[in-house]
C-alpha cells in the first residue's frame, strides 16, 4: 500500500490523468472480488505512456487480495481517448489468487495549464 510519502508524491501530480477500474477478478475458489479504483499518473515511456494500478479487493469469503503492477502502454480511441489493458495476479491468500484482466476507463487527456 501506497505510504504517506507516495501520496503526497501523487498528488503533486494532480494535474496528470489518472484512470478509474473497476470490476470482478476471475472466479477462483468458487468466488470472485471486485477491484474499485484508480491508477496512479501517468508515466511517460518512448512513444507512450502508462500507469500503475495498485490496491486492494472487495472482501469476499472471508478474506480479500491485493495487487500492485502496471497497465500497458496507450490504446488510442476515437476523438482524442485512450484507455490501456491491465493483466494482474493478486496476492496469494487463504491458498489461493486471482486474476485481474481488462482495461481501465478510457478518458481524454486535456491540456496541462501553463
Ligand atoms: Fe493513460
Ligand atoms: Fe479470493
Amino acid at each position: 500500500m501506497a505510504s504517506t510519502q507516495d501520496l503526497r508524491k501523487f498528488n503533486e501530480g494532480f494535474h496528470l490523468h489518472v484512470h478509474a477500474h473497476a470490476g470482478t477478478t476471475s472466479m477462483d475458489f468458487g468466488h470472485v472480488h471486485e477491484h474499485p479504483g484508480v491508477t496512479g499518473v501517468r508515466i511517460d515511456s518512448p512513444g507512450s505512456h502508462y500507469h500503475r494500478i495498485w490496491g486492494a479487493t472487495t472482501y469476499v469469503d472471508g478474506h480479500f487480495h491485493t495487487y500492485d503492477g502496471f497497465t500497458g502502454p496507450a490504446i488510442l480511441h476515437p476523438e482524442g481517448y485512450h484507455t490501456h489493458e491491465v493483466n494482474l495476479n493478486t496476492s496469494f491468500n487463504d491458498r489461493h489468487s486471482h486474476r485481474i484482466s481488462g482495461y481501465v476507463e478510457p478518458i481524454r487527456e486535456e491540456r496541462q495549464p501553463v
